[in-house]
């Protein structure tokens, strides 16, 4: 890798981290696990058959995730196409395409809720847990891609002033 930060010049002081790069990827990856707990939760009340419950946690997950998505669409990616990660093997459309994959999810997931409340039979709660699976399986390709490349490629190119504009530009920081 050309760019890659070892064979670089020492910054410039315009250049020292306000938010350090390891810390700007731990706070951007910690997100998920945020959403990991909520979709646990909403999982833990489908196994209890607590639709109700399980909808309302479906919610909160659902808000997080559309907004974490909104602030990397927005916030990060961007950043990540002007500095190149299109020549990556992680190109900016695949994380879009995954962002609306994730969504498309999600969206289908309410609608099979509803119909679990009118209709609560075991084979329509197995076919949710199995449509759930696949989407887990999306969801950690998704993490790992972001934990071992975007977040590190971006760590070490932006500006400790970009890193921390970009913490401060999201709409949902985590809970
Ligand atoms: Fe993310
Ligand atoms: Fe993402």
């Amino acid at each position: 890798m050309a760019n890659a930060p070892a064979a670089r010049q020492p910054a410039p002081p315009v250049n020292c981290p306000t938010a350090e790069p390891e810390s700007f990827v731990a706070t951007m990856m910690g997100l998920h696990e945020h959403l990991d707990l909520h979709f646990f939760r909403h999982q833990q009340a489908l196994l209890d058959r607590d639709i109700e419950r399980a909808t309302a946690h479906l919610a909160a997950y659902t808000t997080r995730l559309f907004d974490h998505i909104h602030d990397e669409n927005t916030h990060v990616l961007p950043l990540y196409q002007q500095l190149g990660g299109d020549r990556t093997d992680a190109p900016t459309r695949l994380f879009l395409g995954e962002h609306q994959k994730l969504r498309d999810f999600v969206a289908d997931f309410g609608m099979r809720l509803a119909v679990l409340r009118a209709e609560p039979a075991d084979r329509l709660l197995l076919d949710l847990f199995d449509r759930q699976a696949t989407f887990k399986n999306l969801s950690l390709h998704h993490d790992l891609r972001e934990r071992h490349g975007l977040y590190p490629f971006l760590a070490a190119r932006l500006s400790g002033e970009q890193r921390r504009a970009v913490l401060a530009a999201r709409r949902w920081s985590g809970d």
